[in-house]
């Protein structure tokens, strides 16, 4: 596959411009890694996580919903193998920025820098491209608890939100009388000391993550595996609208996997830089839970009264980040058209993710008969919709290409007709066609449309 023909530079530009997505701290030159989400850009997050939270847990009696805290006990990472795992002397490939066990790649055990330096001075990644020299690093960021100085303890800001996941497994299990199989979701922030971050929102140190564990039989592993992985590329083209020819799916060799898995396939978006992960399926067997038994001492076992099995669960993880999810919806629904030798950008999004649903227009702004009429629409619409626009700024043209960009699905004009036969022109954005409706007709006909 190669790199999508839409540049970065133009969704970055549009984001920024239109109001999605802005660098963080702007005025202060930004910070490598972060960024805040505008007005529109909320929206759509908002709108991402509504329908991943509706179909994951909406969707399924046996998946419960959790929000742990991002500070854990320390305890936690240490069971996870994400202190030990990320403290590692590594190497960067400088092509594709995967990291690499500097000690691995020398064939020693060592962890002492000079050494591996002068070890790995000509040495190339297992993908044969240039490395990065040697160094420690750990990708927990830390904080610390205590007010008081000398008084404080090292705490870590999660990495990934799958940990409260796995500590709060009993206590999901027994609230919710849950039966394996069954799943706990959540959907919220994770930081990575991320040593490159780039590709605007792609690989940033403050990310959300959309995680859901789900505990089995290890005798269903294999099944549910295969199940989740299909859920995963179901939903990115049913539900979200990804054109299935910008995903494909890459497995996971060994060196790539995660230390907790057995077994990972990821779902590679087509993005400007080339097929990326963007949606991650994995096997993590019981390592967590065994993990955790064994550093807390509790018993994390399951007894199965049905077939008086007594077994620790295994894990199907899948894991999406929602500005990963984001930026693949931008650049997959991006396009620019020449309409009536016109030149037109265009978001074309699924109206269930679109910012706005309907934007409403007066077709003259100084013609007050016009006004009335356009806000009562309005209000009417407002009380239906979320979310909705008035959109008076400039002539109507350039009111269609400003909805267009920011992919509103529908704009409504009202105009002397209107004041004659109480009707309004609706007009499609994908189209560009106009047609005319009665007025009380209109919620009825959205409400159609916007389901599509
Ligand atoms: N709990 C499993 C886990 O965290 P991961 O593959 O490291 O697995 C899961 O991350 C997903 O989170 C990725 O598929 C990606 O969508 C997103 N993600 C990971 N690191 C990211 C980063 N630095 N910036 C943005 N998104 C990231």
């Amino acid at each position: 596959m190669q790199a999508n023909q839409v540049k970065m530079e133009d969704i970055v530009s549009l984001c920024k411009r239109r109001g999605f997505v802005f660098q963080s701290s702007e005025i202060y030159g930004g910070l490598a890694g972060f960024y805040d989400y505008g007005p529109l850009g909320v929206e759509l997050v908002n709108n991402l996580k509504k329908l991943w939270w509706q179909t994951m847990v909406g969707e399924h009696d046996n998946i419960f919903g959790l929000d742990g805290a991002i500070i854990q006990n320390p305890l936690l990472w240490e069971a996870s193998g994400h202190i030990a795992g990320f403290t590692d002397p590594m190497v960067e490939d400088l092509v594709t920025h995967k990291r690499y066990r500097a000690d691995h790649l020398a064939g020693v055990d060592s962890t002492d820098l000079s050494e591996l330096t002068k070890l790995l001075k000509d040495q190339r990644s297992p993908e044969g491209n240039p490395i990065s020299p040697p160094r420690y690093f750990n990708m927990m960021m830390k904080t610390w608890l205590g007010a008081i100085e000398g008084d404080v303890a090292t705490a870590y800001l999660r990495p990934e939100t799958a940990g409260a996941i796995f500590t709060n497994f009993i206590n999901v299990k027994e609230t919710m009388r849950a039966k394996i199989p069954f799943g706990i979701a959540q959907i919220g922030k994770a930081f990575r000391n991320e040593i490159s971050p780039r590709d605007f929102i792609f690989r940033v140190r403050e990310l959300e993550q959309m995680e859901m564990q789900y505990f089995i039989n290890p005798k269903a592993q294999e099944q549910t595996y295969q199940a989740w992985r299909e859920f995963a590329w179901n939903f990115l083209v049913n539900k979200v609208g990804i054109q299935e020819k910008n995903l494909s799916w890459h497995e996971h060799s060994e060196q790539e996997r995660a230390h907790y898995a057995k077994a990972a396939h990821d779902i590679y978006f087509n993005f400007p830089q080339g097929p990326k992960e963007l949606w991650g399926t994995h096997n993590r067997t019981d390592y967590d839970l065994a993990n955790h038994s064994r550093l807390s001492g509790k018993d994390l076992t399951y007894f199965d009264e049905i077939n008086g099995e007594k077994y620790l669960p295994y894990v199907i993880e899948s894991s999406v980040g929602v500005g990963r999810m984001l930026l693949a919806v931008l650049v997959d629904s991006y396009s620019v058209e020449n309409i009536n030798s016109e030149s037109r950008t265009v978001l074309k999004l699924k109206p269930v993710i679109a910012p706005y649903k309907v934007a409403v227009s007066p077709l003259l702004k100084n013609k007050p008969e016009l006004v009335t009429f356009a806000q009562k629409i309005y209000q009417q619409l407002k009380q239906k919709f979320v979310m909705v626009m008035w959109d008076d700024n400039g002539n109507i043209g350039k009111r269609y290409r400003r909805q267009d960009e920011i992919g509103t699905p529908f704009c409504i004009t009202i105009d002397f007709e209107s004041l004659d036969n109480q009707s309004v022109t609706v007009r499609h954005r994908d189209t560009t066609k106009q047609e005319r409706v009665p007025a009380d007709k209109l919620v009825d006909i959205l409400n159609k449309e916007l389901k599509k």
